[in-house]
């Protein structure tokens, strides 16, 4: 069964090909390769020992994606992850956001029409929720208004996607939440590639314990938390991808209860940023020079997921640890490097 995977060299689609192959799907991958390398395709290719079909291509050129779509009509799935994802750069260049993060969709869902088989997975953020009033964050928590323009392009294109599927009862989709990803595939093949300096906490303490960075800011030490700093919901990547497969077959087997659903994909843990750096400490046996500073503007206090509506209905929840995921995370930094 052929599925396509747009942004499918990136982070998180990377390790969503793996799983899909090791399912025996037939992937296709579109990328432009503006936040990627094709490197990852040898990744992908020595995980499984197949190679995917790979087509670098600009979703906003919309003739290009027609012209896709006309080659591969046979496609019975779309996971959609391609977008930019920078929040700060988002709020410098909001409309290179909403370019590449709504008018891709709304080309990739007007071919999804023309399909035999019309099913459609989203890769959507908790960052719908900003600060949200109760903690575990349900599905039903509010959607709250954006922090940034990508966050926006996040709330907008779940939108875009609700309404299109109120009037097109035979397109299928599911929008995933997904909380904090990190992390690498074990065996050190894909992660993540942070082009310049890392806004992302993960990255940015694996760049510090290998030496690339003086110093890890914390960002902000007087929350209301357990130790001050903010508590975030990290999410192992390969726990995240498997998660898009079983959402993938819950509409390919028309197991779904509507045709436009939502779930929160997180490991329902909170963690602060100091138990991030312990973990990370554990698992490396080294000391991280971190400083404690200003709060960074913008970040919410805490945000971690309620994951029985993912547990019960989708029939999937996390089977990796945090200090699995900075165990990955670190011996993947140490392979770059060595490079
Ligand atoms: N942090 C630091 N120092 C750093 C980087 C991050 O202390 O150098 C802290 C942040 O303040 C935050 C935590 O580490 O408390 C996690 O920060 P990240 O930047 O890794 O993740 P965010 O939770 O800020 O961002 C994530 C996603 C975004 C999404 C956002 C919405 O990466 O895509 O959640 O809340 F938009």
């Amino acid at each position: 069964m052929k599925i396509l995977v747009t942004g499918g060299l990136g982070f998180i689609g990377s390790h969503t090909v793996v799983e899909l192959q090791n399912k025996g799907f037939e992937v296709v991958i579109i990328d432009d390769l503006s936040n990627s390398s094709e490197e990852a395709l040898d990744g992908i290719t020595a995980i499984t020992n197949v190679k995917p079909h790979f087509e670098k291509l600009d979703l906003k050129i919309k003739t290009d994606v027609q012209d896709f779509f006309k080659r591969h009509n046979d496609i019975a799935g779309v996971i959609h992850f391609a977008a930019s994802k920078a929040v700060g750069e988002s709020v410098l260049e909001p409309l290179k956001y909403y370019e590449n993060n709504i008018s891709t969709l709304v080309y990739l869902l007007q071919e999804l029409k023309g399909l035999s088989r019309k099913n459609f997975i989203f890769s959507s953020s908790c960052t719908v929720y900003g600060q949200a009033d109760e903690l575990p964050i349900t599905e039903n928590a509010p959607v709250k208004p954006a922090e940034s323009p990508y966050g926006n392009t996040k709330q907008i294109g779940e939108e875009i996607i609700s309404d299109t599927c109120k009037v097109n009862e035979d397109i299928n989709a599911i929008a995933l939440r997904y909380f904090n990803p990190i992390g690498a595939h074990p065996s050190t093949e894909i992660g993540e590639l942070p082009i310049g300096v890392p806004q992302n906490l993960v990255p940015y303490i694996t760049q510090t314990g290998i030496g690339m960075r003086e110093q890890l800011s914390v960002f902000g030490g007087d929350y209301l938390t357990s130790d001050g700093t903010c508590v975030r919901d990290y999410i192992h990547v390969v726990d995240l991808a498997k998660a898009h497969v079983v959402a993938l077959q819950r509409l390919l087997e028309n197991k779904n209860d509507s045709n436009y659903e939502f779930f929160n994909l997180g490991s329902g843990k909170g963690s602060t940023v100091l138990e991030a750096i312990q973990s990370f400490e554990r698992v490396s046996g080294k000391v991280l020079n971190y400083k404690i500073v200003d709060r960074r503007e913008g970040d919410i206090t805490a945000a971690y997921a309620e994951t029985s509506k993912a547990n019960n209905v989708l029939g999937w929840k996390t089977q990796l640890s945090l200090d699995d995921a900075m165990d990955s995370a670190w011996k993947w930094e140490q392979k770059i490097r060595n490079k």
